[in-house]
């Protein structure tokens, strides 16, 4: 902490890079005591005595808990006293006196709507959280305009039209996105110590005060309708991703919570790598990567990608099995943002042009989440990708996953078979991992030998011999397989039937007192037998062996927070495949977007099954080398649904929606 003399332009230029990323920190949360302690440093090192002495004054603030003064430039040293009366006080003083009234009643005694309509909106309102005025506009008994001038007259509040105001980055950075959305505000413009605000209700106080306190400034409110706020705040917002500034504040406090468990640092010999650490320790590096890993875990993102592009530097996160654009921190963060993770993930920093990968063990609010991280040069430098494992987010429940009963019955079923060859097929990422989990965990009992041969292990099961395979020192599926054999299992999982080795080895296995569960890549159930034939397994093989074929996607589900029912005809499901039920008129939902879901409408995922048992037919069908297209045709015949007649059925469930149906299944 000791200040230096003499700084090279380098470290001065570093310096002021973490300086202007804890003003951010600072900024949108003016409380952040981790932030200003790294800027008192900062400023130390740098010698800027005025910003020290700001900094200082503003700790000295939060240290007496003395609210920070309302309108005063993030004072406290040097600069006079707050300016007694700040606008945002006034304006609430004001407003007391004429608006006794409530919104509702004083619209009756206007004119502008019949009491009949206000009764008919505030049952409307009931349970919600919406807003009075725009439940009016939204039930057509008030138009919008007519809504605004009215507030503009009673609060003698200007309005603003938001459709076209472009509105400054470094205002919008001030009230950060969720902040702005949970008040239904957006700061508009800042001169000086002022910052206008657009505000549904200029009444509201609270948000007033919040923003105030947040901002430091003070506020201007101007009246806009709830609509136009809420479509501002998706274009200014929503442009690329949340802005930095923004994620800080919602998840102030947090990252603190975050330690790393394993991956210490143990590099550091040459010199660039040296400084390039050093980067990457910085307060707000470390920080800043902390964040981005909190809000992963709290967003349920399955991976988190951090990728270098030419000009800029961009953070997506997969959720619910879809990439999203979070943020685009500076492209000159990049370098240190990365180092960082490999410092982490225990691997080489020096070594920037070959892929590697490493795993990190963090702990977050008492629970253990590891990474598993893979890094990759690319022609604008390394990419990195961390896969979150999250041992509790792991649903070992059969009955949760998805399945309708009839395909329950079936699998479950099958999985207490003694012997026998279960397939489960689907692309990357369709769940079958968890399917293949959630069975053994099923069937696990302490009187039998489970098996498992994986390629990666992904979570230890209790009470299962598990073993990962390891095609380099050839420990490949089909030499496990054969080690297994000796090892008297009752039940084997194959992870994947690659080639016609662990095919072979598999099917025999299952003809011999084994059960066996293995999973291939094909389009659905009826396929697959094809698919095993072409490998070169003997018909006779694959239709005595195999006991049930199972198929899958995941879907994502109707966020749960903001779902809203619609009115929809069963028959518009039947141009997708559906065979309808005769149910007419009927409800499908949606998301309207929220918090929650990030405005995306979906939030989590539900399987998607078509499962196929193979009955004496079938495997007759198998043995003569039966097409495919007459293998399914018999299959549904004995009760088989196809992957999208299971999805629409969702639809009609209220689970997910007809567009998600078809991104996620073929016709
Ligand atoms: N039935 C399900 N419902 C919701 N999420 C699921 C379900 N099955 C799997 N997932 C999630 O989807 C991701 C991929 O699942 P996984 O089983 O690893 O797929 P695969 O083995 O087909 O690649 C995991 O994050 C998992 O938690
Ligand atoms: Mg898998
Ligand atoms: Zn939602």
């Amino acid at each position: 902490m000791s200040a230096r003399v003499t700084l090279s332009e380098e470290e001065r230029q570093s310096l002021l890079e973490s300086a202007r990323l804890c003003e951010m920190i600072v900024e949108a949360n003016p409380s952040d005591t981790g932030a200003l302690e790294s800027l008192k440093e900062i400023y130390t090192k740098l010698g800027d005595r005025e910003r020290l002495g700001q900094v200082m004054g503003r700790l000295a603030t939060i240290a007496t808990g003395r609210p920070l003064a309302r309108g005063a430039s993030a004072s406290g040293a040097g600069s006079g006293a707050a300016p007694e009366a700040a606008t945002a006080t006034a304006s609430a003083e004001r407003r007391q006196g004429p608006l006794v009234g409530r919104l509702g009643d004083r619209l009756v005694a206007e004119g502008l709507i019949t009491a009949e309509q206000l009764e008919r909106a505030l049952s409307e309102q009931k349970g919600t959280r919406d807003k009075l005025g725009s439940i009016l506009v939204r039930m057509n008994f008030l138009s919008e305009e007519k809504l605004l001038s009215f507030l503009t007259r009673q609060y003698s509040v200007p309005s603003v039209n938001l459709s076209q105001l472009e509105i400054d980055t470094d205002v919008l950075r001030l009230v950060p996105s969720a902040l702005a959305e949970r008040l239904q505000v957006l700061p508009v413009k800042r001169e000086g110590n002022v910052l206008t605000l657009a505000m549904a209700d200029p009444t509201n106080v609270l948000a007033l005060d919040d923003v105030a306190f947040r901002t430091n400034l003070q506020i201007q409110p101007v009246v806009a309708s709830e609509l136009s706020i809420r479509q501002a705040i998706e274009r200014l917002y929503g442009s690329n991703g949340e802005a930095v500034a923004d994620m800080m504040s919602e998840l102030e406090g947090a990252e603190a919570d975050v330690e790393v468990l394993e991956g210490q640092d143990e590099f550091a010999t040459k010199t660039d790598v040296f400084e390039l650490k050093e980067s990457a320790d910085e307060a707000p590096v470390v920080r800043l990567m902390n964040m981005i890993l909190v809000d992963a875990i709290r967003r349920g993102a399955s991976d988190i990608h951090l990728e270098p592009y030419e000009k800029t530097f961009r953070v997506r996160f997969r959720i619910d099995g879809v990439l999203h654009e979070i943020m685009g921190p500076p492209k000159r963060l990049e370098a240190a943002l990365t180092s960082r993770v490999k410092i982490m993930a225990n691997l080489d920093i020096a070594e920037r042009r070959l892929p590697q990968d490493g795993r990190v063990k963090l702990r977050y609010h008492h629970r253990e989440i590891d990474f598993r991280v893979s890094t990759l040069p690319t022609i604008f430098g390394e990419k990195t990708v961390m896969r979150i494992l999250d041992k509790e987010a792991l649903q070992l429940d059969l009955t949760k996953l998805g399945f309708d009963p009839w395909s329950l019955e079936q699998f479950t079923r099958a999985i207490r078979n003694p012997y026998g060859m279960i397939m489960i097929t689907g692309p990357t990422g369709s769940g079958k991992t968890t399917t293949l989990y959630s069975a053994i965990h099923t069937i696990n009992s302490p009187d039998i030998n489970i098996m498992t041969a994986e390629d990666p292990v992904e979570y230890n099961l209790k009470g299962v011999n598990q073993l990962q395979v390891n095609d380099e020192i050839g420990r490949t599926f089909g030499s496990a397989l054969r080690s297994f054999l000796r090892q008297d299992p009752d039940v084997i999982l194959v992870g994947e039937t690659r080639d016609l080795e662990t095919a072979q080895i598999a099917i025999r296995a299952a003809l011999t007192g084994h059960l066996v569960l293995s999973t291939v890549h094909t389009n659905d159930c009826p396929s697959t037998i094809a698919r095993l034939l072409d490998m070169g397994v003997p018909p006779f093989l694959v239709s005595s062996a195999l006991v049930l074929i199972l198929a899958q996607r995941l879907a994502r589900r109707v966020c749960a927070d903001c779902k809203e029912p619609y009115e929809a005809d069963e028959e518009s499901l039947e141009p997708y495949g559906h065979v309808p039920d005769g149910l007419g008129k009927v409800h499908f939902y949606r998301g309207k977007g929220c918090q929650t879901c990030s405005f995306t409408g979906m939030k989590g995922r539900v399987a998607i099954y078509e499962v196929m048992p193979i009955s004496q037919e079938l495997r007759d069908l198998v043995l003569r080398n039966a097409p495919t297209a007459e293998i399914r045709e018999v299959a549904q015949s004995q009760g088989m649904r196809s992957l999208r007649q299971n999805a629409l059925r969702k639809v009609l469930d209220g689970v997910t929606t007809v567009e998600e149906v078809l991104r996620v299944t073929l016709g």
